[in-house]
């Protein structure tokens, strides 16, 4: 089968939709707040702000719940390229690990190496929001599930250390995903724009046999 190879320049496609785009950005925006919260009330602890930016952590955690939701629904009812089976290509990634390389084609959608951390970044965030509603409700009595675990204190010591452990594969993620827009962008490929757009380049003369 041929397919094109993202390039820098040439012809555009336009490949993400405006709601695959803003959930991302909801997400990403999200997960950048929820760090910069976390690590502020820490800081605070015992002082007066410290209960205001926990509910804020909080809120922007609902936040964040809703963009998964409506990524989650997206992937079974939205477009081709916004679908759960654009996210997986395990021919590729067999291939991949059989060969000790990365795939030198690119078709448009989803890089399928990079799906492989997409998945494992949604099951994080997946993980994140339960214990997160389950802490809000043991800790701060707060949240949707308040009525029904608020009176549970001791929950609070069984999802902390969960909770804890995806910030840190969360953190992983994000450096690994930033550090691969740049190593593309550095190669000439325009692939960050992509989701800020829409539009992916392949460079179509320069097509490659991939199998
Ligand atoms: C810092 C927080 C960020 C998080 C947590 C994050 C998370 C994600 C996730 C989960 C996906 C898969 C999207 C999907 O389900 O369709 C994705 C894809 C993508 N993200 Fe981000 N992102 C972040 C920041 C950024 C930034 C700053 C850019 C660049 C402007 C960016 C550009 C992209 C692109 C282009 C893709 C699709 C790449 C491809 O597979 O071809 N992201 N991101």
């Amino acid at each position: 089968m041929r397919h094109p190879t993202l390039s820098h320049s040439s012809t555009p496609r336009r490949v993400f939709d405006p709601l695959l785009r803003l959930s991302h950005w909801v997400v990403a925006l999200s997960i950048v707040a929820l760090i910069a919260t976390s690590q502020l009330a820490d800081s605070f602890e015992h002082g007066p702000y410290e209960q205001f930016v926990w509910n804020l952590h909080i809120v922007i955690g609902y936040t964040l719940t809703a963009g998964l939701l409506t990524r989650l629904l997206w992937g079974v009812a939205g477009p081709a390229s916004a679908r759960w089976r654009d996210l997986w290509h395990p021919a590729v990634w067999k291939d991949s690990l059989r060969k000790m390389r990365l795939p030198a084609a690119h078709r448009p959608g989803h890089d399928p190496i990079a799906s492989l951390a997409y998945l494992f970044a949604y099951g994080v965030m997946a993980l994140m929001v339960v214990t997160g509603l389950g802490l809000a409700a043991s800790e701060f009595q707060t949240g949707p599930l308040a009525g029904w675990l608020g009176g549970m204190p001791w929950l609070e010591d069984v999802l902390e250390g969960p909770h804890e452990f995806g910030f840190g594969l969360m953190l992983g993620f994000v450096g690994l995903h930033l550090a691969a827009l740049v190593f593309h962008q550095w190669r000439g490929e325009r692939v960050a724009q992509s989701m800020v757009t829409g539009k992916q380049y392949f460079n179509v003369e320069r097509e490659v046999q991939h199998d």
